[in-house]
């Protein structure tokens, strides 16, 4: 697997990337149709925004974004793993890589918001009034998430948005040191 900066792209490669956004979000719902494309458009012509794709003989498998939106700290936005290829390690390369590139920029937090939208941690459908942040504390796997699998690479729940996506729908914002200070 290479891993490999957007610009470097080919006009097939980006397309392919638009592609697994679809596939990786459609259970969701999100970037679906030409708002993939659209998303995929704004890592090449926002100056804020950087992205790195992971490529399997040429092809992209999977890509991470970044948006440079603090002095200090990037924003991991949008992460997504072609489904076919789920469950290999493309994910934690991906990751890793990125905050490889943060650390490389003088950062020293990557951070993110995850939703919760259709069930997979203790928080969906779930009441977070009062002591939202002692419930987040406790999350729990429900039938799995994507924040567990940024915990486990060191991810630690920073707060989170209530209802971000509706009622018992919130936004699970995490974050992690990734240079010393
Ligand atoms: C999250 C995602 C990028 C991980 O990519 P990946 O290539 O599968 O990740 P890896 O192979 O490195 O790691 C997979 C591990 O994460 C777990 N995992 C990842 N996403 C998960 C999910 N949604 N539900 C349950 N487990 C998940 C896997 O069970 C696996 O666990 P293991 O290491 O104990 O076997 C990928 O699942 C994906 O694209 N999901 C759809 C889009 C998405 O949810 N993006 C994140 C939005 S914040």
């Amino acid at each position: 697997m290479d891993i490999v900066d957007f610009p470097a792209l080919t006009n097939d490669q980006r397309a392919q990337a638009a592609q697994v956004m679809r596939a990786g979000f459609a259970p969701i719902g999100a970037y679906q149709g030409e708002a993939a494309d659209a998303e995929v458009t704004t890592f090449f012509e926002d100056p804020d925004r950087f992205a790195l794709a992971a490529l399997i003989e040429g092809v992209v498998v999977g890509f991470v974004g970044g948006i440079d939106s603090y002095p200090k700290a990037v924003e991991l936005h949008p992460m997504v793993v072609d489904p076919a290829h789920q469950a290999k390690g493309v994910g934690a390369a991906l990751l890793a890589a990125l905050e490889a590139r943060a650390a490389a920029m003088g950062k020293l937090t990557v951070y993110l918001g995850t939703d919760d939208e259709i069930g997979g941690t203790s928080l969906f459908a779930a009441e977070v009034f009062p002591g939202a942040l002692a419930k987040l504390a406790a999350i729990e796997p429900t039938s799995g998430h994507a924040f567990f699998f940024y915990r486990r690479h060191g991810y630690e729940p920073v707060g989170l948005i209530p209802d971000a996506n509706g009622y018992g729908k919130p936004d699970l914002l995490m974050a992690k040191r990734v240079a010393k200070p």
